[in-house]
């Protein structure tokens, strides 16, 4: 079953057509990546799907949808719990319970000492799961993620994919998750799609299998390589 379908989604920001015709189907528990090079129309397609671009030709159907932007900035005055819990108030939420929940979190994930302490106090990586938090928060089956790690060094980076992979799986959230990274897209995916051209006019699309062997890998990396170059 399609937990979110994508069907001729052409948009264009003033005359410039940014995305055309393009088709994309996510299953319960599936997790795609996005990838394609700089200014091809990776955090437009996001925003589409968010509903935050509305004036898109197509159709689209999701279940409950958490989005998590490319520059997901904290609060500086709030500290980590309530930069948290700010899309429940925002949604008038029961933040009772909803404090609750994040305090759980917390616990869980063995960030419950920096539940009191501000954005400025934490390094990038922890912000990034603070902010990681505050997307899950609310109800919903799909994550849209943009680029959450780019800005990390490359330990931080590796140390996050397997943190975010973990969480995922555990709670059984499906996701479309957007890099310029390919190794980070292949550890991340089950499936990966491609930004061939821009204007984005097709998604080349790539199964990652399960246990992928080395020569496969290599193989796998090249061939997405070699249609982004092309692009
Ligand atoms: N708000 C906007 N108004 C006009 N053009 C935009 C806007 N946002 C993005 N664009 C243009 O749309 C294209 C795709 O951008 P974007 O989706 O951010 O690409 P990516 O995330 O793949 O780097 C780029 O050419 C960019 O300049
Ligand atoms: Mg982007």
């Amino acid at each position: 079953m399609d937990i979110l379908k994508l069907h001729n989604i052409t948009f264009s920001y003033n005359e410039d057509i940014i995305i055309e015709n393009i088709n994309l189907n996510l299953k319960k528990d599936e997790r795609i990546s996005i990838v394609g090079s700089s200014g091809c129309g990776k955090t437009t397609l996001l925003k589409i799907i968010a509903g935050i671009e509305n004036n898109f030709l197509g159709t689209i159907s999701s279940s409950k949808i958490a989005y998590m932007p490319q520059k997901d900035l904290l609060l500086p005055w709030r500290n980590i719990i309530s930069n948290i819990l700010l899309p429940i108030e925002l949604n008038k939420g029961d933040l009772n319970k909803g404090k609750i929940k994040a305090l759980n979190f917390l616990d869980k994930l063995n960030l419950m000492n920096y539940a009191y302490k501000f954005p400025n106090e934490l390094s990038g990586g922890m912000k990034q799961r603070v902010s990681f938090l505050r997307t899950i928060i609310t109800e919903s089956d799909t994550l849209l993620l943009d680029e959450p790690f780019s800005a990390l060094d490359a330990i931080t980076k590796e140390d996050l994919q397997h943190w975010l992979l973990d969480i995922i799986k555990d709670l059984k959230k499906s996701m479309v998750f957007i890099t310029h990274d390919i190794n980070e897209a292949i550890f991340l995916s089950n499936r990966i799609l491609v930004c061939k051209n821009k204007p984005m006019n097709q998604l080349i699309e790539f199964k990652v299998k399960k246990n992928i062997t080395s020569t496969e890998l290599k193989e796998l990396k090249e061939n997405i390589l070699k249609i982004i170059r092309e692009g």
